[in-house]
């Protein structure tokens, strides 16, 4: 039983990657074991729209994607954390999130000829870490609906979010001890709903 965490900021020990990782030890406090990848240390192409997906069920294009998804899949909880880039995800977090949905969403055509989507994963939770400066909290509502998304195409029910706002240099969030606790409280929301799920 793992937690996966998910970094989308390019700066290893940014705002992200330090509250991802106090998510992280939220759940190891409640015994769970936990993994944490870089999306900006990572090779991760953006979707090509060439659709193979969709009769292979396997993203065609060869590079760190299908490691990280395979690790997604064998967690029981995924985390997913990405600051706001101009009023959306990071460009590494969105390469990410489209090629799961490209490649993990089922895609049958209809009788009347219109595309249904389907799902293919069930049975994990997730949380998101959503980061901004000065965005107003809609617009960053809107870098969690994102993520919130492509949990949902992993199978992932989002059990918590983590907002934050004002945070802009690599440092900053070390200095709100209430944002660290905040995203400590959301690792051992996760863990405790895994584990009532498994004794459910
Ligand atoms: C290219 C770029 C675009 C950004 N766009 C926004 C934005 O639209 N709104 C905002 O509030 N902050 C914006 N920021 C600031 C980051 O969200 C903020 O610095 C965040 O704390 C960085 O997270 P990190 O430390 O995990 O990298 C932007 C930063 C960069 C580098």
């Amino acid at each position: 039983m793992k937690v996966l965490g998910i970094v989308g900021s390019p700066r290893r020990g940014g705002n992200t990657d330090v509250l991802v990782g106090q998510v992280l030890a939220g759940a190891r406090a409640h015994g769970i074991e936990t993994e944490k990848v870089l999306l900006g240390e990572l090779e991760i192409a953006p979707c090509r729209a060439c659709y193979s997906c969709a009769d292979s069920g396997r993203c065609m294009v060869e590079d760190d994607f299908h490691a990280v998804l395979e690790k997604a899949l064998n967690s029981a909880g995924i985390v997913l954390g990405s600051p706001m880039y101009v009023g959306t995800v990071t460009a590494q977090m969105k390469a990410f999130v489209d090629r799961v949905d490209c490649s993990q969403v089922e895609m049958a055509r209809a009788p009347t000829g219109e595309v249904r989507f389907g799902r293919r994963h069930r049975g994990r939770f997730g949380v998101v870490v959503a980061i901004c400066d000065l965005s107003p909290l809609a617009e960053l509502r809107h870098c969690a609906r994102v993520m919130e998304a492509c949990l949902r195409d992993l199978g992932a029910n989002t059990v918590d979010e983590v907002l934050a706002q004002r945070l802009s240099d690599i440092g900053d969030v070390r200095k709100r001890p209430e944002l660290l606790a905040r995203a400590f409280r959301a690792g051992e929301r996760l863990a405790a709903t895994i584990k009532g799920n498994e004794m459910g």
